[in-house]
């Protein structure tokens, strides 16, 4: 299967040009944690693609004089030259090379800005992989013009994955599966795939409110944090839980069944967390205002109606789910009641989005 993103053929020549592709974040809902080589996932999982959260990238290529032996590329990363990013992005180059065999043939600026602050602990690397991805297949496609559309975002997202598991969940569509399941059709461990079955009324423009409750360095690298799966004791029932949580979040998208979607994606979120309180080194990662927030949460969902919600990504910060239906109320509390437990009071407002956008540039 993975031969088919092999190219057999590239017949045009071309000197240089630049793309610009703006690619977002997602969040999990049956989360992704535990891989084996070469990144594919031990369990099924599908996101929210969101929308505010994303990452522009511009890829400059130009051909080079002497194709030497090492990739040549040079970073900028909001507006300053990058030498940090460059071993990710050498690794990325180098898991692809067979994939994209025109790599070395050319000199490549990459230049990229989020839209959410430096270290606000969002995962950037969602974003970030699928942007450069994108722009990869964009080349690809002028060299390869009879690429089709289905493959072109088959092959971004399975470039993406290679650079960072989640980022293949960031290519196209509202919600995206990764992992073969078999009630999701067309599933597969290589890329992921759009959710395409009809999603009730209550599931469209979803909102995600991330509180910043903590700011900086991960305190676990996601590679370490699936590395603690292996051997890891409650593994085998973790992977099962999750392929059978995928069934339900399938069969809720169509009921609208609210509160069923409430507790499956609270207890995803508490399960992720409880595998890296219970690995070997084991960890923490929630911090006293997580806490805070997940009760306030819960007291506020028990005196209202509200079908707000939490899940939570490998660190402290807390995405906050709920209807369009109650975007204002929400709103509301979060800035009255909620804020304060932010680095700075920092909160970012988000909602469900279609995933990754050409950007024409401006002659
Ligand atoms: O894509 P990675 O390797 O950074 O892993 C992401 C893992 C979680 O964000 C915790 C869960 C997920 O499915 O996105």
């Amino acid at each position: 299967m993975e031969q088919s993103f092999i190219p057999q053929k590239i017949e045009i020549f071309k000197e240089s040009g630049q793309v610009t592709w703006q690619t977002p974040s997602n969040i999990a809902l049956v989360k992704y944690w535990g891989k084996r080589e070469p990144q594919l996932p031990e369990n099924t999982s599908i996101s929210f693609t969101l929308s505010n959260c994303c990452t522009t990238t511009t890829l400059q290529y130009k051909k080079r004089e002497n194709k030497q032996d090492g990739f040549d590329f040079d970073v900028i990363f909001e507006g300053k030259k990058n030498e940090a990013f460059k071993p990710k992005i050498e690794t990325f180059f180098k898991r692809i090379e067979v994939y994209v065999p025109f790599l070395k043939d050319y000199y490549f600026t990459i230049e990229s800005s989020n839209s959410f602050p430096h270290s606000s602990g969002i995962a950037s690397s969602a974003s970030g992989m699928s942007a450069i991805a994108m722009c990869l297949m964009s080349l690809e496609k002028e060299l390869t013009p009879d690429l089709t559309e289905e493959f072109f975002y088959q092959k971004a997202s399975f470039l993406a994955r290679l650079g960072s598991g989640s980022a293949c969940r960031s290519v196209k569509g509202e919600m995206v599966v990764w992992g073969e399941h078999p009630e999701i059709k067309g599933s597969s461990d290589l890329y992921g795939v759009e959710f395409l079955d009809e999603v009730a009324p209550v599931f469209k423009n979803y909102q995600d409110t991330i509180l910043l409750v903590d700011k900086g360095e991960k305190q676990v690298s996601s590679t370490v944090g699936h590395g603690l799966m292996h051997g890891h004791p409650f593994a085998t029932q973790r992977f099962a839980q999750a392929q059978e949580n995928i069934s339900s979040i399938k069969n809720i998208f169509t009921t609208g069944e609210i509160d069923a979607f409430i507790t499956l994606v609270e207890s995803e979120a508490l399960t992720l967390h409880a595998m890296m309180m219970t690995s070997q080194p084991y960890f923490i990662l929630m911090k006293p205002n997580t806490l805070e927030v997940i009760n306030k949460v819960w007291k506020y969902r028990k005196d209202t109606d509200s079908k707000l919600c939490f899940t939570l990504d490998a660190g402290a910060n807390v995405h906050l789910l709920y209807p369009e239906a109650e975007k204002e109320t929400v709103q509301q509390f979060i800035s009255k009641e909620l804020a304060v437990f932010c680095k700075n009071g920092e909160f970012i407002h988000d909602q469900v989005g279609m995933g990754a956008k050409m950007l024409v540039d401006k002659p």
